[in-house]
């Protein structure tokens, strides 16, 4: 058996051109362009690649987007009062905090104090909560951009046992969530569970958030599954993978995502559309 390979990057592009046009109507009838205001706290590597790659793809479709950079060492009230501006500027319809953020600054105060209707990431307990309660609204990038990518392939995910693997806030958490709204059976694993193979080898459908090169190999799914890696990592000779050992899970499993080229491009491009919802519903409803 052949793996088909869920090419995000294709997809995302198709969903950029189609952004690109409606911006491009509001504008010319005299609209503002959406815009999104990204916070970047520290000097993480791979934060600073995520975040411009968010403002590549932003300039691409015709968004205005500001970047905020401040030192590990920012005070957490400095951030407080950009936030506030932030939600009272009606040129911004998003806003943004990347994560990691430095330790000294409370995520919780800092997240809630975002409006939650500026909040595309979805990470405001108000978001989360309605995530939780089947009602969502601005909906976390990453796991709506998953199931945005298996709708394109037309993948029917109700009813399957689904097995995350790590219970991040960003990934994890929220996933199962999604997944629960899709109608799967749904599994949290994270590093205090037992057995872990006992869960994976039985599931339909695998989501992988760990950040371990190689860590999911073919003895520990069953045939057929569907493999999602969000993992990225990278190896010592500079090349970028995943969490999944591709070439072994290769052939086993029904569908797969690369990476890169799988599931980074549909949280960038989702992150735009959570974008454009609040754009639209906020300035521009009719
Ligand atoms: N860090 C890693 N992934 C994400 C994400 O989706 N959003 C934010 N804000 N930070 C991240």
């Amino acid at each position: 058996m052949k793996s088909k390979i869920l090419n995000g990057q294709y997809i995302a592009n198709k969903l950029q051109l189609k952004i690109s046009k409606k911006v491009q109507s509001k504008l010319k009838i005299g609209k503002r362009p959406p815009g999104l205001a990204i916070i970047l706290i520290g000097s993480n590597l791979a934060s600073q690649i995520y975040v411009s790659k968010k403002l590549e793809v932003c300039k691409k479709i015709g968004f205005i987007s500001q970047l905020w950079k401040f030192s590990n060492l920012v005070k957490e009230s400095k951030i407080l009062n950009l936030i506030e501006k932030l939600n009272k500027d009606s040129t911004i319809d998003g806003i943004l905090i990347q994560l990691p953020i430095p330790k000294h600054i409370n995520k919780k105060t800092l997240f809630s104090s975002i409006n939650p209707n500026k909040d595309v990431d979805g990470f405001h307990p108000y978001n989360t909560g309605l995530l939780c309660q089947k009602i969502p609204y601005l909906r976390p990038c990453t796991p709506l951009g998953i199931i945005t990518l298996l709708k394109y392939y037309k993948i029917k995910i109700k009813g399957l046992h689904a097995v995350m693997i790590g219970a991040s806030n960003i990934v994890g958490r929220p996933m199962s969530m999604e997944l629960l709204l899709s109608g799967c059976t749904t599994t949290i694993t994270h590093r205090y569970t037992k057995k872990l193979k006992k869960f994976t080898k039985q599931a339909d459908l695998i989501i992988i958030a760990i950040g371990q090169a190689n860590f999911l190999t073919k003895k520990w799914i069953k045939k057929g599954a569907i493999i999602i890696d969000v993992g990225i990592n990278r190896l010592d000779n500079g090349k970028i993978v995943g969490d999944i050992n591709f070439n072994s899970i290769y052939k086993k499993a029904s569908y797969l995502t690369p990476v890169p080229g799988g599931v980074g491009p549909m949280t960038v491009i989702t992150l735009l559309k959570n974008t454009l919802k609040v754009y639209e519903q906020n300035y521009y409803k009719k």
